[in-house]
Protein backbone atom coordinates (compact mmCIF):
# COMPACT_ATOMS: atom_id res chain seq x y z
CA UNK A 1 0.00 0.00 0.00
CA UNK A 2 0.95 3.51 -0.50
CA UNK A 3 0.76 6.42 1.41
CA UNK A 4 1.22 9.56 0.26
CA UNK A 5 -0.65 12.43 0.02
CA UNK A 6 -0.29 16.18 -1.45
CA UNK A 7 -0.70 19.42 0.99
CA UNK A 8 -0.23 22.49 -1.02
CA UNK A 9 0.45 24.80 1.88
CA UNK A 10 2.55 25.16 4.94
CA UNK A 11 -0.81 25.07 6.89
CA UNK A 12 -2.25 21.79 5.61
CA UNK A 13 1.17 20.67 6.56
CA UNK A 14 1.27 21.45 9.74
CA UNK A 15 -2.96 20.33 9.90
CA UNK A 16 -1.45 16.84 9.33
CA UNK A 17 1.20 16.63 11.77
CA UNK A 18 -1.39 18.06 14.28
CA UNK A 19 -3.54 14.59 13.41
CA UNK A 20 -0.89 12.55 14.14
CA UNK A 21 0.54 14.55 17.12
CA UNK A 22 -3.11 13.61 18.30
CA UNK A 23 -3.18 9.93 17.79
CA UNK A 24 0.59 9.36 19.69
CA UNK A 25 0.74 7.73 22.77
CA UNK A 26 4.61 8.06 23.78
CA UNK A 27 7.73 6.36 23.16
CA UNK A 28 7.20 6.35 18.89
CA UNK A 29 9.48 7.41 16.39
CA UNK A 30 8.81 9.52 13.48
CA UNK A 31 11.72 10.09 10.45
CA UNK A 32 11.61 12.88 8.49
CA UNK A 33 13.45 13.12 5.21
CA UNK A 34 13.87 15.27 1.77
CA UNK A 35 15.60 18.56 0.34
CA UNK A 36 16.27 21.21 2.00
CA UNK A 37 12.69 23.67 2.28
CA UNK A 38 10.69 20.58 1.86
CA UNK A 39 8.40 21.17 4.89
CA UNK A 40 10.18 18.95 7.13
CA UNK A 41 10.52 21.74 10.58
CA UNK A 42 6.91 22.84 9.75
CA UNK A 43 5.52 19.63 10.37
CA UNK A 44 7.13 19.52 13.45
CA UNK A 45 5.51 22.80 14.22
CA UNK A 46 2.48 20.85 13.86
CA UNK A 47 3.60 18.15 15.72
CA UNK A 48 4.55 20.26 18.78
CA UNK A 49 1.21 22.81 18.14
CA UNK A 50 -0.77 18.69 18.47
CA UNK A 51 0.60 18.20 21.25
CA UNK A 52 -0.34 21.01 23.08
CA UNK A 53 3.54 22.38 22.89
CA UNK A 54 3.83 26.44 23.03
CA UNK A 55 6.93 27.16 22.53
CA UNK A 56 8.19 28.12 19.11
CA UNK A 57 9.68 25.63 17.49
CA UNK A 58 13.30 26.62 16.07
CA UNK A 59 15.40 24.49 13.76
CA UNK A 60 17.95 22.95 15.93
CA UNK A 61 20.68 22.94 13.44
CA UNK A 62 23.13 24.20 16.12
CA UNK A 63 22.08 22.14 19.22
CA UNK A 64 21.32 18.21 17.87
CA UNK A 65 18.37 17.65 20.08
CA UNK A 66 15.90 19.97 21.72
CA UNK A 67 13.20 18.99 24.26
CA UNK A 68 10.14 20.07 24.64
CA UNK A 69 6.87 19.73 27.01
CA UNK A 70 3.31 19.37 26.10
CA UNK A 71 0.84 16.42 26.18
CA UNK A 72 3.98 14.09 25.86
CA UNK A 73 7.60 15.14 25.66
CA UNK A 74 9.14 15.84 22.14
CA UNK A 75 12.34 15.45 20.87
CA UNK A 76 13.60 17.12 18.07
CA UNK A 77 16.74 15.84 16.60
CA UNK A 78 18.60 17.48 13.58
CA UNK A 79 20.51 14.52 11.95
CA UNK A 80 22.24 16.47 9.11
CA UNK A 81 25.22 16.84 10.87
CA UNK A 82 25.49 13.41 12.39
CA UNK A 83 25.98 11.94 8.90
CA UNK A 84 29.45 11.39 9.72
CA UNK A 85 29.40 9.82 12.50
CA UNK A 86 29.15 5.77 13.26
CA UNK A 87 25.54 4.17 14.20
CA UNK A 88 27.41 3.82 17.79
CA UNK A 89 28.73 7.09 18.10
CA UNK A 90 25.16 8.81 16.52
CA UNK A 91 23.42 6.54 19.89
CA UNK A 92 26.08 7.92 22.35
CA UNK A 93 25.47 11.85 21.21
CA UNK A 94 21.50 11.55 21.02
CA UNK A 95 20.40 8.97 23.14
CA UNK A 96 17.29 7.80 21.00
CA UNK A 97 16.55 5.00 23.01
CA UNK A 98 16.39 7.08 26.54
CA UNK A 99 14.28 9.30 24.65
CA UNK A 100 11.97 6.22 23.58
CA UNK A 101 12.03 4.77 27.34
CA UNK A 102 11.39 8.25 28.62
CA UNK A 103 8.14 7.60 26.85
CA UNK A 104 8.82 11.05 24.34
CA UNK A 105 7.56 11.41 20.56
CA UNK A 106 10.99 11.39 18.97
CA UNK A 107 10.99 13.51 15.71
CA UNK A 108 14.12 13.28 13.34
CA UNK A 109 14.73 15.90 10.42
CA UNK A 110 17.75 14.21 8.31
CA UNK A 111 16.75 10.85 9.36
CA UNK A 112 17.86 9.01 5.96
CA UNK A 113 21.25 10.50 6.76
CA UNK A 114 21.40 8.45 9.68
CA UNK A 115 19.73 5.37 8.88
CA UNK A 116 21.94 2.72 10.35
CA UNK A 117 21.45 4.21 14.19
CA UNK A 118 17.22 4.13 13.77
CA UNK A 119 15.27 1.70 15.12
CA UNK A 120 13.73 -0.75 13.03
CA UNK A 121 10.45 -0.13 13.81
CA UNK A 122 9.36 3.97 13.07
CA UNK A 123 7.37 5.99 10.81
CA UNK A 124 9.36 7.56 7.96
CA UNK A 125 8.05 10.40 5.58
CA UNK A 126 9.54 11.49 2.67
CA UNK A 127 8.86 14.94 1.81
CA UNK A 128 9.06 15.95 -1.75
CA UNK A 129 9.32 19.11 -3.55
CA UNK A 130 6.88 19.99 -6.09
CA UNK A 131 5.45 23.26 -7.78
CA UNK A 132 2.56 23.65 -6.44
CA UNK A 133 3.10 22.00 -3.10
CA UNK A 134 4.86 18.99 -1.26
CA UNK A 135 4.00 15.26 -1.49
CA UNK A 136 4.33 13.71 1.73
CA UNK A 137 5.30 9.67 1.30
CA UNK A 138 4.77 8.04 4.24
CA UNK A 139 6.48 4.59 4.89
CA UNK A 140 5.67 2.54 8.11
CA UNK A 141 8.09 -0.08 9.33
CA UNK A 142 6.56 -2.23 11.77
CA UNK A 143 2.75 -3.44 12.67
CA UNK A 144 2.31 -0.75 14.83
CA UNK A 145 3.32 2.16 12.40
CA UNK A 146 1.28 0.40 9.68
CA UNK A 147 -1.77 0.46 11.81
CA UNK A 148 -0.98 4.51 13.14
CA UNK A 149 -0.92 5.13 9.15
CA UNK A 150 -3.85 4.00 8.30
CA UNK A 151 -5.48 5.01 11.10
CA UNK A 152 -4.15 8.68 10.00
CA UNK A 153 -5.35 8.16 6.50
CA UNK A 154 -8.98 7.21 7.51
CA UNK A 155 -9.44 9.89 9.70
CA UNK A 156 -8.55 12.25 6.57
CA UNK A 157 -10.60 10.45 4.34
CA UNK A 158 -13.90 10.82 6.42
CA UNK A 159 -12.86 14.91 7.12
CA UNK A 160 -13.35 15.33 3.33
N1 LIG B 1 2.84 22.14 1.34
C1 LIG B 1 3.79 22.66 2.13
N2 LIG B 1 4.26 21.96 3.19
C2 LIG B 1 5.24 22.47 3.97
N3 LIG B 1 5.83 23.67 3.80
C3 LIG B 1 5.41 24.42 2.78
C4 LIG B 1 4.38 23.95 1.90
N4 LIG B 1 4.19 24.90 0.97
C5 LIG B 1 5.04 25.90 1.25
N5 LIG B 1 5.77 25.63 2.35
C6 LIG B 1 6.82 26.51 2.91
O1 LIG B 1 8.09 25.89 2.67
C7 LIG B 1 8.95 26.10 3.75
C8 LIG B 1 9.38 24.77 4.32
O2 LIG B 1 10.42 25.01 5.24
P1 LIG B 1 10.83 24.01 6.37
O3 LIG B 1 9.62 23.40 6.99
O4 LIG B 1 11.78 24.72 7.26
O5 LIG B 1 11.60 22.89 5.52
P2 LIG B 1 12.78 21.90 5.95
O6 LIG B 1 12.73 21.74 7.45
O7 LIG B 1 12.45 20.62 5.22
O8 LIG B 1 14.04 22.50 5.47
C9 LIG B 1 8.19 26.93 4.78
O9 LIG B 1 8.51 28.28 4.58
C10 LIG B 1 6.74 26.65 4.43
O10 LIG B 1 5.87 27.70 4.78
MG1 LIG C 1 14.29 21.87 8.92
Amino acid sequence: MDWKLKTKSGNETKKLAMDLAKMLSGGEVICLSGELGSGKTTFVQGLAEGLGITMPIISPTFTIVREYIGRLLLFHVDAYRLSNLSAKDIQRQIGLLDYMERGGVVVIEWADLISDALPPERLEIIFEHTKDGRILNFVPRGEFYKRLVGELFRKGDEKK
